[in-house]
């Protein structure tokens, strides 16, 4: 089968293209011909091997895992002997955390692992999107910020895959939502349920005055320094960007203050509270209450022009390799 292979840490022309065995099912594991991948931001930094800090997870010198890919939406193939929770023909999507793999043909995944029953309503683009910004946003707003109903809620980033899928759900936990974006973006921010929208080449939010409950900075943009003055007496600051100040902080702020800054490795969650979030996200698609934002398309041929262009730091939503038709 033909898969994305990354041998050593580098720059986009890392990853090759290359014919491999295709993988067989073990007893409690199905086999997924996949339809489409999702190619995200964390993944090109992955790519790169910096932060140096991820090497201790994704190997020290080079990646531990030469496939790459974690979101999949696909067609089950084959099932292990003992598995009893699919069948084959099924439709599926789901996350590959365990051992990525999904920038890929094919990829096994354990029956009770990040594993859902695709909705028939939304593609498999639509669906193999969904555990990078929708399930991390979740984790963001649901876990961590304990959003209520009512509540202020900046959200630093809205264009992004975390961000157009953030403000989505914060509308639907009944927040009052602003989404911080770029010009050309207002339009697609507004679209997604935002109440307000800032753009942050005209305006500075922590200087206009007004105090959020929760300020989500999706790309690790502001700082809790910079967003304690615009955070409401017992606000928080949530971020899924990892660095030194912002784990300082939340280790502060978990002694001293009512102003929290808070921190959350997505896919170091068990596998049963991922695996809800995902199904909790199916509900709503199913639902009609969300929709995945697809910016751009790429074939597994194209992933070196599919690196380079989420390294711009510009896509808006998410990007996905269609894999089989
Ligand atoms: N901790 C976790 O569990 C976890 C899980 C998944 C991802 N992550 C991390 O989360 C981060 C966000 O990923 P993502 O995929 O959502 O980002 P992304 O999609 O790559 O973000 C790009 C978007 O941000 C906009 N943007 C750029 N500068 C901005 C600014 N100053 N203010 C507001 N918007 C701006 C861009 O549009 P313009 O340029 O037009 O503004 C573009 O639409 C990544 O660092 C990723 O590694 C963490």
């Amino acid at each position: 089968m033909k898969a994305i292979i990354t041998t050593k840490y580098g720059s986009p022309d890392v990853l090759e293209l290359r014919d491999i065995e295709k993988p067989i099912p073990k007893d409690n594991e199905v086999l997924i011909k996949i339809h489409a991948a999702t190619i995200t931001t964390a993944e090109t930094m992955m790519r790169t091997g910096y932060p140096l800090i991820g090497r201790l997870f994704m190997g020290l010198t080079k990646p531990k895992h030469a496939v790459s890919g974690s979101g999949f939406s696909g067609k089950i193939e084959a099932i292990g002997k003992n598995v009893n929770l699919f069948k084959i023909g099924d439709l599926v999507f789901g996350e590959s955390l365990s051992h990525f793999g999904t920038h890929a043909e094919y990829v096994c995944i354990k029956e009770d692992g990040i594993i859902a029953l695709k909705p028939d309503n939304i593609s498999h683009e639509q669906a193999a999107v969904v555990g990078d910004g929708y399930v991390t946003s979740l984790n963001f707003l649901k876990n961590l910020a304990k959003i209520k109903r009512g509540q202020h809620i900046l959200i630093i980033g809205a264009s992004g895959s975390l961000g157009t899928a953030a403000v989505q759900l914060a509308k639907h936990f009944g927040g009052i939502v602003t989404g911080v974006c770029s010009t050309r973006n207002l339009d697609l921010v507004k679209s997604l349920g935002a109440d307000k929208v800032i753009d942050y080449t005209q305006e500075d939010f922590t200087k206009n005055g007004v105090l959020y409950d929760v300020i989500y900075d999706t790309l690790g943009k502001s700082s809790f320094a910079k967003s304690k003055k615009s955070l409401t007496k017992n606000g928080a600051y949530i971020s899924p960007v990892l660095s030194m100040s912002l784990l300082f902080q939340m280790l502060t702020t978990s002694i001293f203050g009512r102003k929290k800054a808070l921190f959350s490795a997505t896919g170091t969650l068990s596998v049963t509270t991922l695996r809800n979030y995902l199904k909790e996200i199916k509900v709503l698609m199913e639902a009609g209450k969300l929709k995945s934002i697809i910016n751009k398309r790429y074939s597994m041929e194209q992933i070196v022009e599919a690196h380079k262009y989420i390294e711009t730091g510009r896509k808006k939503g998410n990007v996905v390799m269609s894999i089989h038709e």
